[in-house]
């Protein structure tokens, strides 16, 4: 396995085989865990080469938000990488020039809702930073988690929109046994937090399970969820139903949907999502 810290050198290693290998490209933030192992063994199976990037992208992250704070493992995510036989790791030490980007790219209209709304900003980072890394490696395919649903949706309507020839693939999320999502985040949580947050995710299959009972407005699909959660005594940031691919909301579920949720559990902000398949459409089960 090669560690690669700059775009030059990545460049110079992957010029002569690139027309005989099929590239796949995991982008990472580090921190590893096995959510991102799963999407590593997915590219493992799927491509010649695998390259993971490990950087902690400055400009998806808020003012107040953890940039700082942001756990970084490298020594520790390299032996993952090593283990789950990735080729490359890409750890540059910063992608943007000394007196800060001239142009960068902006998400419209999908970042206006779920994450986006409570995060100002941090979608044009991530479509940004997601794109240097594409224009770098410029792999065959790149694998995203459904944990990040709105991410992952983001950056596929990037890829159609600015008609990028990288095949983006989802893969489903990583739970711990108790259905709690993994996240890097978790490490924020006390053992009292760390025991209530596989809440949010049993409240999603709540909500799910009552949706294959028959209920299907969205409305009182959430209200169900929210009342589950106040016993909890979580509060959530949002708690939404939404079109699968479009994110827009719906009122009947009437095509296939994504319950989504957010809500900070002591000091961390945690996300989760399942899908709402009808019959027909029901081949995932998250
Ligand atoms: P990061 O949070 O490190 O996540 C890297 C990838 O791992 C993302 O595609 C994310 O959806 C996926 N992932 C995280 N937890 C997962 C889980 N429990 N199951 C499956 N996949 C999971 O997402 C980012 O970094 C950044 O925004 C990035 C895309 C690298 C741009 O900076």
């Amino acid at each position: 396995m090669n560690v690669i810290e700059t775009t030059a050198e990545l460049r110079r290693i992957l010029a002569p085989v690139r027309s005989q290998q099929h590239i796949a490209f995991v982008p990472t933030m580090g921190c590893l865990h096995e959510g991102h192992l799963s999407l590593m063994r997915k590219a493992r199976r799927l491509a010649d080469i695998v390259i993971v990037s490990i950087y902690v992208n400055p400009m998806q992250f808020g003012p107040n938000e953890d940039f700082d704070a942001y756990p970084r493992t490298f020594e520790a995510d390299a032996a993952l990488c090593e283990k789950e036989g990735v080729d490359i790791i890409f750890h540059p030490h910063n992608l943007y020039p000394a007196d800060g980007l001239r142009i960068s790219l902006k998400v419209d209209e999908l970042d206006n809702c779920l994450c986006g709304a409570a995060r100002p900003g941090h979608f044009d980072g991530v479509v940004t930073v997601v794109n240097m890394l594409f224009n770098i490696v410029q792999p065959d395919i790149a694998i995203f988690g459904e944990k990040d649903w709105q991410q992952l949706s983001i950056i596929r309507c990037m890829g159609d929109d600015l008609q990028m020839n990288i095949e983006i693939i989802g893969e489903p999320t990583y739970r711990e046994a108790d259905g709690l999502a993994m996240s890097s985040r978790n490490r924020y949580l006390s053992p009292d937090e760390r025991n209530l947050a596989p809440r949010l995710h049993e409240v999603l299959q709540y909500m799910r399970d009552a949706f294959e009972q028959g209920e299907s407005s969205a409305a009182a699909l959430i209200r169900q969820g929210r009342a589950k959660l106040a016993d909890a005594a979580i509060e959530p940031e949002y708690l939404e139903i939404r079109d699968a691919n479009s994110l827009q909301s719906v009122t009947t579920i009437e095509t296939p949907c994504r319950i989504l949720i957010a809500a900070k559990i002591g000091s961390a902000r945690l996300i989760d999502n399942i899908p709402l398949d009808l019959p027909e459409h029901a081949m995932e089960t998250v």
